[in-house]
């Protein structure tokens, strides 16, 4: 098992969270049982507005467009945010008649917050429906969770049963705060805080109970500026300090464009212009740059292809 990286701090997290905030896990076989193999790519920061819905809907499209078979799962239930671009998608595609050819969309299957009273029977009834809501995902080769910017049953179930997170963070100190302290007089590294924690309970839940595989922690820069590039080098630089120290890999990350706000109202990603009848340009501004940086994000998370790919394949042959 990895080292614990809280093991020197003064409090760890064990006697600073309440049970509660544990991530609880579905035992192995039953993760098996449900998932079917389906790759979980989780989403998630404990930030709001760090690029979680923009990073997911991009990776949704991308896969899909790879001929992946691919589901959605939208876990902010109070913003719904992806629930809300791939209806946007729908309603745009629909506008569009026949102008638009094959705009793929993923398997959507919605999950629903408990509102019993209990906060124990709450949390198991969510439990139950969090595993349900995956084995109706089993036939797809991925499956992407998009998570609340707060710490929730739900996303701590998901971040349980990842096969990898992918943690979007804004280029500043402000969302580092998230991931580590940092001494502000030496400027150095004191330990793993909020988030980082959860994924560690996360890491920890999930070989406790028997699923199968680690969690790969991949973290992805995001509205990285053209300019301020003494702040860019300098959380550059204390990102690949700690990405050691708390175990996650950096991605390439995603520069600061108007793009990425002008494409949700129509529901649509970087990667579906220019295609199948939409607009290659939707503003003066080129996107070849931007698609680009995409490109390289998935390379980075470097996917393998799934089992079930290879069988429909072979199925189809
Ligand atoms: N790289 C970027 N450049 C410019 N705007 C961005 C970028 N990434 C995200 N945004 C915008 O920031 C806002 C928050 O992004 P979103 O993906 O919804 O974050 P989250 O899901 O973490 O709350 C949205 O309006 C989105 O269009
Ligand atoms: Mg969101």
């Amino acid at each position: 098992m990895t080292q614990n990286p809280f093991a020197n701090r003064p409090s760890a997290p064990s006697q600073t969270r309440d049970k509660t905030a544990e991530p609880e896990v579905l035992s192995g076989a039953r993760s098996r049982e449900v998932s079917g193999g389906t790759k979980v790519i989780v989403i998630g920061n404990e930030k709001g507005g760090s690029g979680k819905t923009t990073a997911a809907m991009h990776l949704i499209v991308a896969l899909m467009k790879s001929g992946f078979k691919t589901g959605a799962m939208d876990l902010d239930l109070r913003q719904k945010s992806l629930t809300r671009y791939l209806f946007n998608r729908q309603k745009w595609a629909e506008k569009q008649g026949s102008g638009v050819k094959n705009l793929p969309f993923p398997v959507f299957i919605p999950v629903e917050a408990s509102e019993d009273d209990s906060r124990a029977r709450s949390k198991a009834i969510e439990t139950e429906r969090f595993a349900e809501t995956m084995g109706r995902f089993a036939d797809c080769d991925y499956l992407i969770i998009d998570c609340p910017g707060a710490n929730t049953h739900l996303s701590r179930l998901a971040h349980a049963h990842a096969d990898i997170i992918v943690t979007p963070m804004n280029d500043s100190f402000v969302d580092f705060d998230l991931l580590a302290k940092i001494d502000p007089v030496s400027g150095d590294i004191l330990g793993p805080s909020l988030y980082a924690e959860m994924v560690w309970e996360a890491r920890q839940k999930r070989a406790m109970s028997g699923v199968m595989g680690g969690i790969d922690w991949v973290v992805l820069r995001n509205r990285i500026g053209a300019t301020n590039a003494k702040n860019k080098k300098r959380v550059g630089d204390k990102l690949k300090d700690l990405s050691d120290r708390i175990g996650f890999r950096l991605a390439h990350g995603f520069g600061e464009r108007v793009i990425y706000r002008e494409l949700f109202p129509m529901g649509l990603t970087l990667l579906d212009l220019g295609q199948g009848g939409v607009p290659r340009k939707l503003s003066s501004m080129t996107h070849i740059t931007a698609r680009q940086e995409i490109r390289a994000f998935l390379l980075s998370l470097k996917l393998a292809k799934p089992a079930k790919k290879a069988d429909r394949q072979i199925e189809a042959a």
